[in-house]
């Protein structure tokens, strides 16, 4: 995720303070008015693609400019990643405007995935010319005090945030020095790597190892139903929540496929579920072969056949993200992912 732009308050000048207004029931946006030198308005905003344009605008214009890591945003793709990879949404989304004309967003959820008790910040963005007037921690104050009010402990910047708006933040970028100063510490890295899939092929080698893996009794395809009791056991092995999200992609109306390596009957390794988004992002949880069956192929050839999948779903473009110290960092660079940057996680206690 994102974003990390920012304005900086200039020395001197005094913070605004809040007074208030309701712009009365059914109004599509609640608004506060901030009695500040520059006279600044926030206003909540709904995410949902219609709603989007200014928010799209201020994310192409002071965010994506900065680094590799933010690509350009179409209000559809935004849409979609507001709502949720886990249908959790997006619920603080907040436009700072001055004189009318938005200049600063902030979008936050207050529900985490992987941490309870936390809150996830997805962006915090100011326009170019409007930075250094204090807009950037007006949005963050109040950001942090809607966190407080849903009894957050907690305000995480994360790659692991449901939104995936950006995916954490690169430290190059002035973003994560202005966290820093506003009381964030950093709490892990990550490794984030992009893959264009325009011109990838299927290697044959590839083919070969597949070949010579069926010869010796493991098969590699796409899970069956009957496979899915299999299929968990050897998830487990990888923690609840990889299990969790296996058991409800078999329990959905339309499961996505999980490719599986399988041997005398059992599942040995599997790469999924592997989704393709409305917008056309694809995407897996998880690939893993159990520990008895590491360094025979298994996963390399788990990882192209998914490759293989994607492209032939209409795929161009792939990213994940590993740990530093994950071996399997070799395994993604072989296939051609190409390292775009070690972001930073965040942290504030709130
Ligand atoms: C990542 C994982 C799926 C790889 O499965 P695998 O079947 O052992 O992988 P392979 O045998 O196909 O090896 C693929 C390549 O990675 C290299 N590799 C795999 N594990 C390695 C290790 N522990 N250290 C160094 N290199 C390693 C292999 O040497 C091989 O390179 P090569 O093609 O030059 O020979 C497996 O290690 C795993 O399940 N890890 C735990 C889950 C995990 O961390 N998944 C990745 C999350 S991002």
């Amino acid at each position: 995720m994102t974003c990390w732009v920012i304005s900086r308050r200039s020395t001197g000048r005094r913070r605004g303070t809040c007074s208030a207004v309701d712009t009365g029931a059914g109004a599509p946006h609640t608004r506060r008015q901030w009695r500040s030198p520059m006279d600044i308005s926030i206003a909540e905003f709904k995410p949902v693609e219609a709603d989007l344009g200014p928010a799209c605008d201020i994310w192409n214009a002071a965010v994506a400019p900065q680094s590799e890591l933010y690509l350009p945003m179409s209000p559809a793709l935004m849409a979609e990643r507001l709502a949720g990879r886990t249908g959790i949404p997006a619920d603080i989304c907040l436009l700072a405007e001055e004189a009318g004309r938005p200049v600063g967003l902030a979008i936050a959820t207050t529900t985490s995935l992987t941490d309870r008790p936390a809150a996830d910040l997805a962006c915090m963005a100011v326009m170019p010319g409007a930075r250094q007037q204090g807009i950037g921690e007006t949005l963050l104050r109040e950001v942090e005090q809607r966190c407080r009010a849903a009894g957050r402990e907690t305000l995480k910047v994360d790659y692991s945030t449901t939104t995936r708006l950006a995916h954490g933040v690169d430290p190059t970028t002035p973003g994560h020095r202005w966290l820093l100063h506003r009381g964030f510490t950093v709490f892990r890295d990550q490794l984030f790597m992009r893959l264009e899939m325009q011109d990838w092929r299927l290697p044959e080698s590839i083919v070969s190892l597949v070949d010579g893996l069926e010869a010796s009794g493991v098969t590699l395809r796409p899970a069956g139903p009957e496979e899915t009791p299999s299929l968990l056991q050897c998830a487990a092995e990888f923690g609840p929540w990889i299990e969790n999200s296996l058991q409800s992609n078999a329990e959905s109306a339309t499961p996505a496929p999980v490719l599986v390596a399988i041997e005398d009957g059992t599942v040995r390794g599997f790469v999924g579920p592997l989704t393709i988004s409305g917008c056309g992002v694809p995407d897996f949880d998880l690939i893993a072969v159990t520990a008895s069956e590491r360094g025979r192929g298994v996963g390399k050839a788990l990882f192209y056949l998914c490759l293989e999948d994607f492209r032939q779903r209409g795929a161009t473009l792939f990213e994940l993200m590993t740990a530093p110290t994950n071996p399997a960092q070799k395994l993604y660079l072989d296939a051609g992912m190409r390292l775009i940057c070690v972001l930073v996680c965040h942290e504030k206690r709130l």
